[in-house]
């Protein structure tokens, strides 16, 4: 384990519950690791928000700006009798669905999943003063697990924008996918963001804004410790770094430890080598056809590809395979 051992055995007490054991247990890895999951408390959300609006972050605004599009040539598409459920993963500040929202008049009911409630209960509360008829079912819940929704006599059309499937790596990506195709039920329908690949400099900029949002949501994860779990980082002491590694394919972003330091986390203690960083979060890109490979083994078929401004991003119809 060299040097950077826990110097006390990893027992998390129950009541603190899976945060605790995902934390110490993630500090006692090699590397240090800690799951992009835990950055969204409300502040979290607040600082991604912010990042959505940085010219540099170009997933959000090329997948917005594709978006009045996709759901265009969706009107054709759905039209099912019985009316449609719209069913989306990861629904951060609900923006994106009210394209779809507008154009699909048939959307009957909305359920939004996501990890942090007060952000969601917020967006859903906005949601509802702009679309009255619409039935919203905010569902709290981490979407890497297995969910039963309520059975429904009405087409699902899952929505998973934001190219938030790139924080998974290949098989967790596939488990989300099979999951999802259980949740959604048969002949149901996904529309999902997925980030391409691309040079690296553009890439870069995405991940580090000139104004430094990006470096305090990375960062918030150590004072989201310190609040939740009695931690004693000092945020200052840790660096941002967010590199394209080319080899896997994937945006990683890191906090690296600028001195040797202990750290403490509800009684136990972690070592850190001067420059040794905990892996926050990676942000896998694909080739479209990369994609529909990976989503085919996961029993979806890719209906449709649009492609925003200079294949800056995709956005995938599939279909479940029943
Ligand atoms: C990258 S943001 C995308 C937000 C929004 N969908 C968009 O496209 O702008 C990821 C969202 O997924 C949520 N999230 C992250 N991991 C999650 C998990 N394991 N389960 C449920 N929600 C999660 C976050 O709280 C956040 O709202």
């Amino acid at each position: 384990m060299s040097q950077a051992q826990a110097l006390r055995a990893v027992e998390p007490l129950q009541e603190h519950g899976e945060f605790l054991a995902d934390v110490l247990h993630g500090l006692q890895a090699e590397p240090k690791t800690l799951s992009p999951k835990y950055f969204y408390d409300s502040k979290g959300s607040q600082y991604f928000d912010e990042i959505c609006g940085l010219s540099e972050y170009y997933p959000y605004h090329t997948e917005l700006e594709l978006l009045p599009q996709v759901a265009h040539d969706l009107t054709r598409q759905f039209n099912p009798p019985g009316g449609l459920e719209i069913v989306e993963f990861g629904a951060g500040s609900l923006r994106k669905v009210g394209i779809l929202l507008r154009a699909l008049k048939k959307v009957r009911s909305f359920t939004a999943i996501d990890i942090c409630r007060e952000h969601l209960v917020e967006s859903c509360r906005v949601l509802e003063s702009q679309y009255r008829e619409l039935t919203i079912n905010p569902c709290v819940h981490d979407f890497t697990k297995p969910l039963t929704l309520i059975d429904t006599e009405r087409t699902r059309l899952g929505f998973f924008p934001g190219s938030t499937i790139g924080n998974l790596n290949r098989d967790e990506a596939r488990e989300f996918l099979r999951n999802a195709g259980k949740t959604l039920g048969p002949s149901s329908y996904l529309l999902i963001g997925v980030d391409t690949k691309k040079p690296e400099p553009i890439l870069h900029r995405a991940y580090n804004d000139a104004r430094g949002v990006t470096a305090r949501f990375n960062k918030n994860i150590l004072t989201r410790i310190n609040r939740e779990l009695d931690g004693k980082f000092i945020p200052e002491q840790f660096a941002h770094h967010a590199f394209y590694n080319e080899e896997k394919g994937r945006v990683e972003m890191h906090l690296r430890s600028l001195k040797a330091q202990t750290v403490e986390v509800a009684g136990h203690r972690f070592f850190f080598e001067r420059g040794e960083s905990i892996h926050t979060e990676n942000s896998y890109k694909y080739r479209p056809a990369e994609f529909s490979a990976l989503a085919k083994q996961a029993g979806w078929e890719t209906k449709r590809l649009w492609l925003g401004k200079e294949d800056l991003f995709s956005i995938s119809l599939l279909r479940h395979v029943d």
